[in-house]
């Protein structure tokens, strides 16, 4: 079979068709990323500009103002109810338990044990405090049935929630390992609703004890004379003159009053999560003073210095009250009947309170000073 040559118009005819092809070709090859790109969603038109390239990645351009953002606790929008899932990263949380198990920690453990240690040292050098005169036999009350009441609400609702809040503290670090982690959970748990239902009749209690005994807190000239020679605690026959309370327990009146006040509120911001903004609102007021304190707090950081400022607090006033406890039980002779049978004998109050004394009984000062024969 033979092949006839093609045209001279044929042969031009396919290299117009070829070059064709190749135009469209080379179009093709070149549309073809663009095209990738596009599919399914719109570029924004600003995204090809500013050094950032097609396609998602970022180019020359950086996005670590935004990250740096991110890291730095800023709150986004979510569509969940939560908003505070809007903050990504809240590096304050990491501060927060770094603080509350670290130095928080570490001092509360200090300030417990030094204190005990203190008065075990305090009692094997002083011994218990005597009625130096002897017991008179006759008594004078000295708190009646509402004293008492005010009394033991606040102290034995005092010592479970010291007790569930120190096991909250510590508990992970020293009880788990001893009971394992199915019985710590199981106490945790129960002592956690304890915390959280005594906690009013604590509130109570503190609220009677300031009405009832507040007008006999004032502080007066004597209380000056007290703390100069140190209530007499350290020296036996000396006993700086008194009135229903000496300085010393004015002191610890206060710390009950306002620590309890204290504990009161932080606890009550972590009773009811987020629904109360009182540091910003504290740290406003401070501000009035020259502090230079943050005002614009985010929820989870009212949170975070509620925790960290209920404990801090509680820890001071336990160590305060551990102090009391010796003193009204074992480290003074006739103190604990005050507040058992609400009477004192009669010595005993005149060498601690002469001046209550004389009150109460319509002597001089220097006749109650005398313990009855
Ligand atoms: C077993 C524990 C406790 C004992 C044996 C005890 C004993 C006493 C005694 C005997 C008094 C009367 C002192 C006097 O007649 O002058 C007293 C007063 C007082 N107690 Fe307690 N108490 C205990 C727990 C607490 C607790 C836990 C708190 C507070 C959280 C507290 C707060 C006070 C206050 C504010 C006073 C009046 C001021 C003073 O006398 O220091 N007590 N306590």
């Amino acid at each position: 079979m033979q092949m006839s040559n093609p045209t001279r118009w044929q042969r031009g005819l396919g290299a117009v068709a070829a070059a064709l092809v190749l135009a469209l070709g080379i179009s093709l090859i070149e549309a073809a990323p663009a095209a990738a790109q596009t599919q399914g969603r719109e570029v924004p038109s600003e995204a090809l500009s500013g050094g950032a390239v097609p396609g998602g990645s970022l180019g020359t351009s950086s996005d670590s103002e935004m990250w740096r953002a991110v890291r730095g606790g800023i709150q986004g929008t979510v569509s969940i109810p939560d908003a505070k899932a809007g903050i990504l990263v809240q590096s304050e949380g990491e501060n927060w338990r770094n603080i509350r198990n670290g130095p928080m920690l570490t001092y509360g453990s200090w300030l417990m044990l030094g204190m005990i240690a203190l008065l075990a040292l305090f009692f094997v050098l002083r011994g218990r405090i005597k009625i130096e005169a002897g017991p008179a036999g006759r008594t004078i009350e000295r708190f009646g049935f509402l004293d008492r009441f005010a009394h033991w609400l606040t102290a034995t609702s005092f010592i479970v929630l010291a007790l569930t809040g120190i096991n909250l503290l510590w508990g992970k670090f020293v009880l788990m390992p001893v009971l394992g982690p199915e019985a710590f959970a199981w106490l945790t748990t129960a002592g956690k609703y304890a915390h959280n239902f005594l906690a009013f009749p604590f509130m109570l209690g503190i609220a009677l004890m300031f009405v009832l005994w507040v007008r006999h807190n004032i502080p007066n000239k004597y209380d000056l004379i007290w703390l100069s020679k140190a209530g007499g605690l350290f020296t036996s026959h000396s006993h700086p003159p008194s009135k229903k309370f000496n300085a010393g327990q004015k002191l610890i009146f206060w710390a009950t009053i306002l620590g309890g006040l204290s504990l009161s509120l932080s606890g009550i911001s972590l009773l009811f999560p987020f629904e109360f903004a009182m540091w910003a609102k504290t740290f406003a007021f401070l501000n009035i003073f020259g502090f230079d304190l943050p005002t614009n707090l985010t929820g989870i950081q009212e949170m975070q210095l509620s925790t960290l400022w209920h404990g801090v607090v509680s820890l001071v006033l336990m160590a305060i009250v551990v102090a009391h406890i010796y003193i009204g039980s074992i480290g003074m002779q006739g103190a604990f009947a005050a507040m058992g049978s609400g009477k004192v004998d009669e010595n005993w109050a005149r060498e601690h309170h002469n001046l209550w004394v004389a009150e109460v009984k319509g002597e001089t000062p220097r006749q109650a000073a005398h313990p009855a024969e």
